[in-house]
């Protein structure tokens, strides 16, 4: 039996995740538009704590004034009859023509003002729906000829774009945090800020980097290459997992956007241990559980509540599994084996200096390096215990 999910969870989806009606380079929609009020609904039925969106995912593009307000009303009406509160907002900088080429980073300067004017419109309605996060994903920042780019102006225009609008939010007082969202390509060839590292790199130039970190996305890393779980860690480690975005990815290709879950299990087991606090009581992360997924085209609409449904409940089987993996005496003995906690032990004694690690002799001259050189880690049985567990045969 599935795990039922509440508000307590604190699951979140994006407005365009549901509402994504299945167009793709090579064929029509095959779903109708959401009304995004049906979509609230719908998602507090099922469970869920929070909605997400682009301004233009609840306002269409170019609406006027009086329509733009008439949008949002009914959406605050639809959050008040529900509870479900908007945690997270962002600014669709990628659909419209104009953002062709880039909006923070487009080549054209009057394209890159327009770009602020829009994040900053959406950014007071954000404060005012009560957001706390707001995320970049610069789905168009990037380019298709190395030449028709100078990338290093680029990140200057990029960094200049962080910067004001943090200063305008700081400026403000509304207190929300940004989080940058990598992804190395699609709909560019390539797009700047590609992987965590490269953001966290990028991050650590700005002016107000305090209050900017890190909206990783399950499927973007994995489109790289690289392991999520491990780009997480790091984040944590650095203190910018402002955000997530949980899905699932079938290794190197097109972004799928696929439930969480229905790529990497084994990395998704991994993550949502390392997320709850790695059995330590504590989780590690306390923001929103977000999902960033599409339907898949193949579904109709039972079935996108459906897949909205198994993103929440693969979660929390995850969360259940990873509990019952950590509690197994089997698998604290496997650990303790590997020496898994002894690294959590500094390499040098309190107050060692290094000459007195080169006084020590047990540390070279009679250290046994053949012997620990032949000792097996028992990795592969920790994986095992993984797997028995998440097929439940343990
Ligand atoms: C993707 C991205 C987008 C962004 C979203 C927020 O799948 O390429 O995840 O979905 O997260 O648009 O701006
Ligand atoms: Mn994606
Ligand atoms: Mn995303």
């Amino acid at each position: 039996m599935a795990p039922q999910p509440t508000k307590a969870d604190r699951f979140a989806f994006g407005l365009w995740t549901v509402g994504w009606p299945a167009r793709d380079p090579f064929g029509d929609p095959t779903r109708p538009p959401l009304d995004p009020v049906e979509s609230v609904h719908r998602l507090a039925e099922l469970g869920a704590w929070g909605v997400t969106f682009h301004d233009d995912d609840l306002i269409p593009f170019g609406s006027d004034d009086a329509t733009r307000e008439k949008h949002i009303e009914r959406f605050r009406e639809a959050l008040a009859e529900t509870g479900i509160v908007v945690p997270t907002m962002t600014t669709n900088l990628f659909n419209h023509p104009v953002f062709k080429d880039g909006a923070f980073t487009s080549n054209d300067r009057s394209i890159r003002r327009y770009a602020l004017r829009k994040v900053i419109r959406n950014l007071d309605l954000a404060a005012s729906l009560g957001a706390q996060t707001y995320v970049f994903w610069g789905g168009r920042e990037g380019s298709e000829s190395d030449g028709a780019k100078d990338v290093r102006a680029a990140l200057d225009r990029y960094r200049e774009a962080i910067d004001t609008l943090a200063q305008y939010v700081i400026d403000r007082g509304y207190g929300i945090r940004f989080a940058l969202e990598p992804k190395p390509n699609e709909p560019r060839g390539d797009i700047l800020l590609p992987t965590i590292g490269h953001a966290l790199g990028f991050i650590s130039s700005l002016e107000h980097q305090e209050m900017v970190g890190l909206n990783p996305e399950v499927g973007h890393e994995q489109m790289a290459g690289l392991n999520f779980a491990h780009g997480i860690a790091q984040a944590l480690w650095q203190g910018k997992l402002f955000h997530i975005d949980l899905n699932g990815q079938r290794g190197i290709k097109f972004d799928q956007d696929l439930v969480f879950g229905h790529g990497d299990l084994l990395n998704a087991f991994f993550l949502v241990d390392l997320l709850e606090g790695a059995g330590g009581g504590v989780p590690a992360y306390d923001g929103p559980r977000h999902f960033d997924y599409k339907p898949s085209r193949t579904e109709d609409i039972n079935g996108v509540w459906v897949s909205a449904a198994a993103n929440m409940s693969t979660y929390l089987l995850l969360k259940e599994r990873a509990a019952a993996w950590r509690a197994d005496p089997e698998v604290q003995q496997a650990l303790a084996d590997a020496r898994v906690p002894e690294l959590a032990t500094p390499t040098l004694a309190p107050g060692e200096s290094y000459s007195d690690l080169i006084a020590d002799a047990s540390a070279y001259e009679a250290f046994d390096v053949e012997a620990a050189g032949a000792r097996g880690l028992g990795a592969v049985r920790i994986n095992q215990l993984a797997v028995e567990h998440l097929l439940g045969a343990r």
